[in-house]
């Protein structure tokens, strides 16, 4: 099989030669991003892969069909970038992939405990050469509600982290899939969580999810933690509650307005991005470039997971990971 990897990156080309060889497939990497500008570059491939980052709508699937192409996969988690009607219309197949869910959940916990113990601006003082203590005085994780809002793969694992280090952890899901979780309602996890922290996937019902009226809601001093798409939270109301101290801290991995500027270099370039701005110069936020996922451990699972979903859809008609049976 011929496959196309489109936003193929220094750090996976070990991975895919790895798993090109294991399950004899013709691979081809190209850095270039999937978008309706760069779809062509498919032409004469049976399949492609691609990225959360990559545009994956009806330009590119209606050529993509086009080119004979009926299934293909994405090596992230995330598939707010792919028009899944679209490719049922199509009859297009569309994996996404399971990693090491890990990856997300330590990089969250790793980011709550930066945020309580007041690192961010621990370190920007530092910079600054004020090793005082003024203001930094910490919280502990053993003496926090924390709460969790959706308890996927990644969500469970977060829940038994920050329990493995004594918090009081609640959740909430749409759909309550563990009894051994402390389900609530959203009302009450915004209303007595110190920590709250986002597990998600961004879908058209649940954009914005944090905004003025929800963070209103919340306790004051609240610490928000954002693992999982930036559209969840509406920056600009979240800036404001920053503002008015009703949120005490921030941990951003994913924003919104995020996809010209996460995984780039802009020392040279700068970036539009007002809000961001304005977070970059608060001592209370972290932000970070969409990099949760980024282990080792992940990659490899990634280009594993996406290539083993191809060769499926080819044999069978079918994958673990069809996301097209939801
Ligand atoms: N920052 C990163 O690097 C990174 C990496 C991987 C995944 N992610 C994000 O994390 C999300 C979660 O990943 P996962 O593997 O745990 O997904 P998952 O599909 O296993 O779990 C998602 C959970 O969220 C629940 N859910 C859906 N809509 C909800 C809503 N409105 N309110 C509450 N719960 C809701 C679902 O029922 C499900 O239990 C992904 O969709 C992706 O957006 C981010």
């Amino acid at each position: 099989m011929k496959i196309l990897a489109f936003a193929a990156r220094q750090d996976e080309i070990t991975w895919f030669n790895k798993y090109s060889k294991k399950f004899n497939l013709d691979v081809t990497l190209e850095q270039k991003p999937l978008s309706p500008e760069t779809v062509f570059l498919a032409k004469g491939y049976d399949s492609v892969t691609f990225i959360g980052s990559c545009t994956v709508d009806e330009v590119v699937l209606k050529k993509l069909k086009s080119y004979g192409i009926d299934y293909i996969a994405s090596r992230s988690t995330g598939y707010d970038n792919i028009d899944l009607n679209c490719a049922k219309e199509l009859g297009i197949k569309v994996s996404n992939s399971s990693y090491s869910p890990y990856s997300v959940a330590e990089f969250t916990l790793m980011t709550a405990m930066m945020m309580l113990r007041n690192i961010p601006a621990t370190l920007k003082n530092i910079e600054h050469k004020n090793f005082s203590l003024k203001n930094l005085i910490g919280r502990e994780i053993r003496s926090q509600k924390v709460g969790v809002i959706g308890t996927g793969k990644i969500g469970k694992i977060v829940i038994k982290l920050f329990q493995s280090m004594g918090a009081d952890v609640v959740a909430y899901d749409l759909y309550e899939s563990d009894e051994n979780i402390k389900y609530v309602s959203l009302e009450k996890l915004l209303s007595e969580c110190d920590v709250i922290t986002l597990h998600a996937p961004l879908t058209s019902e649940n954009k914005y999810l944090i905004n003025e009226k929800s963070i209103s809601k919340m306790k004051d001093g609240v610490i928000l933690i954002n693992t999982a798409r930036g559209e969840l939270i509406k920056l600009s109301d979240l800036l404001e509650g920053l503002n008015n101290k009703k949120v005490l801290a921030a941990a951003l991995d994913t924003f919104e307005g995020e996809s010209e500027i996460v995984h780039k270099d802009c020392s040279l370039t700068g970036y539009n991005h007002e809000i961001l701005k304005k977070l970059l110069d608060m001592k209370n936020v972290l932000i970070t470039s969409h990099q949760a996922f980024y282990t080792e451990e992940a990659v490899s699972d990634m280009v594993e997971s996406a290539l083993s979903n191809l060769i499926e859809f080819n044999e069978t008609g079918d994958a673990q990971n069809n996301l097209i049976k939801i």
